[in-house]
C-alpha cells in the first residue's frame, strides 16, 4: 500500500519542490494538492512542467483518508491546519515555524501570537535528519527546520557535538529571493534584487535566530547577518567560529562519514551555491586560519530542497524506515 498524502500550500515554492519530489518517490501517492486561490487550476497550469493534478481547497482535503500531510503554509496557517491533521491520525512534515521552537512564550515573542496549541510543541521532533534520526523514527509530528538554520547548525554540527564550540559565533548567510516566498513584495521584485546583494534583519532580529540560538544548546552565541543574494534558489552562510586545535577536516569528515547528503570537500576547496543547487545535499568546505586563530566553515545547500521539500520528504523516508534517499536523488 502507498503512503497517502497531502501537500498543503501545493502552489507555493517549497510546495512545488515537494510535488517534483514526491512524483520520484514509489511508495507515495500525492491524493489532494491543496491552495487557496489557484483553485480550479492543475498543477501544470500554474507550474509548467507539473503533473495535471487537480487543485483544491484545503477545507476539500478529508484528513481521515490520509496517512501524512505535509504543510507548505506560512506560520499561524499552518499550526491551525496541523491540528486537523493530527486530530485525524495522520502524520504532520510542517516546514513553516509553527512547531521548531520548544516554548510557546518564545513563539510569542519571536512571532507576535499566541500558539493556538502550545501542547504540541514538546511532541514535535525538530526534523534536522542528520542530528535527530532516532527521534524522526516513527514522529508523528515534525517540524521541518528552517533554511537558515539548516546550512548554520549542520555547519557547527561537528564542533558542537565534540564540544569545540565557545564564545562568538558568526553567521554570515547569503539566500536566492525564493527564500521569501512566492507573495509579491516590492522588495523582492526583479528590479529590486538583480544585481544587488541586500543585507535585512540586520541586528539580530531575523526570526531564524531563536532556533539557532536554541538548537545550539547555549553552546556558543550567535551574530546572525542573513542578505539575499541576486539569485532564485541556493544558500550559502559563511561561518566564522574559534579555531580549536586538532585536524578540522578529519573532525568533519569522520562526523559526516556515511551521510547520504552531507558531503565535506578535501582542503582547498570552496564550496559555492553551484554545489548544491536543485539537490538535498549540504556542502561543507573547512578553512583554518591559525594566525587569526579562526576557522571559516562555508556551508553550502539549496533552500528549496535540503532547507525545505527535499529534507521533508528525508524526514518521512525516515519516518516511514524507506530508504533515506528514495526519492531525492
Ligand atoms: N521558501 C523557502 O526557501 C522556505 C524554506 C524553508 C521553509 N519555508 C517555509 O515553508 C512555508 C512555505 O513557504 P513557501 O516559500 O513555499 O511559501 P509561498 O511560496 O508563499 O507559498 C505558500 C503557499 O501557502 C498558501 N497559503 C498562503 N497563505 C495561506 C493561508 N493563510 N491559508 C492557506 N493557504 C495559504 C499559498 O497559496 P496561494 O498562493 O493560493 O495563496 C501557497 O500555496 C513557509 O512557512 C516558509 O517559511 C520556506
Amino acid at each position: 500500500m502507498k503512503e497517502r498524502v497531502a501537500i498543503l500550500g501545493a502552489t507555493g515554492y517549497s510546495g512545488r519542490e515537494l510535488v517534483e519530489r514526491l512524483r520520484r518517490h514509489s511508495g507515495i501517492e500525492l491524493v489532494w494538492a491543496a491552495c487557496r486561490s489557484e483553485l480550479g487550476k492543475t498543477l501544470d497550469q500554474v507550474q509548467p512542467g507539473s503533473p495535471p493534478q487537480l487543485l483544491c481547497s484545503l477545507d476539500e482535503v478529508d484528513f481521515s483518508q490520509l496517512d501524512t500531510v505535509f504543510l507548505c503554509l506560512p506560520h499561524a496557517a499552518s499550526a491551525e491546519w496541523g491540528e486537523r491533521a493530527l486530530a485525524a491520525g495522520c502524520r504532520v512534515i510542517d516546514l513553516s515555524a509553527d512547531y521548531r521552537l520548544r516554548s510557546a512564550e518564545l513563539y510569542k515573542q519571536v512571532y507576535g501570537l499566541e500558539h493556538p496549541h502550545p501542547e504540541r510543541l514538546s511532541q514535535a521532533v525538530y526534523g534536522l535528519t542528520e542530528l535527530h534520526r532516532p527521534q524522526l523514527k516513527r514522529a508523528r509530528l515534525i517540524a521541518n527546520p528552517g533554511c537558515y538554520p539548516t546550512s548554520v547548525l549542520l555547519g557547527l554540527a561537528p564542533l558542537k557535538a565534540r564540544g569545540l564550540l565557545k564564545g562568538l559565533v558568526v553567521a554570515d548567510s547569503k539566500s536566492g529571493v525564493s527564500g521569501a516566498g512566492r507573495s509579491a513584495t516590492l522588495a523582492n521584485l526583479h528590479g529590486e534584487v538583480a544585481e544587488n546583494l541586500r543585507p535585512y534583519a540586520v541586528g539580530d532580529k531575523h526570526r531564524h535566530r531563536s532556533e539557532m540560538f536554541q538548537e545550539l544548546g547555549g553552546a556558543a552565541d550567535l551574530l546572525f547577518v542573513p542578505q539575499v543574494a541576486p539569485c532564485f534558489r541556493g544558500m550559502l552562510s559563511n561561518l566564522y567560529v574559534d579555531l580549536p586545535e586538532g585536524d578540522m577536516h578529519g573532525l568533519y569528515a569522520e562526523f559526516y562519514a556515511g551521510e547520504p547528503f552531507v558531503k565535506v570537500l578535501p582542503p582547498g576547496e570552496i564550496a559555492s551555491m553551484a554545489h548544491t543547487r536543485q539537490t538535498n545535499l549540504c556542502v561543507i568546505s573547512l578553512h583554518p586560519m591559525p594566525e587569526q586563530g579562526k576557522l571559516i566553515v562555508i556551508s553550502s545547500i539549496d533552500n528549496l530542497v535540503k532547507g525545505a521539500a527535499g529534507q521533508a520528504l528525508q524526514n518521512l523516508n525516515v519516518a516511514r524506515g524507506w530508504p533515506e534517499t528514495e526519492g531525492l536523488l
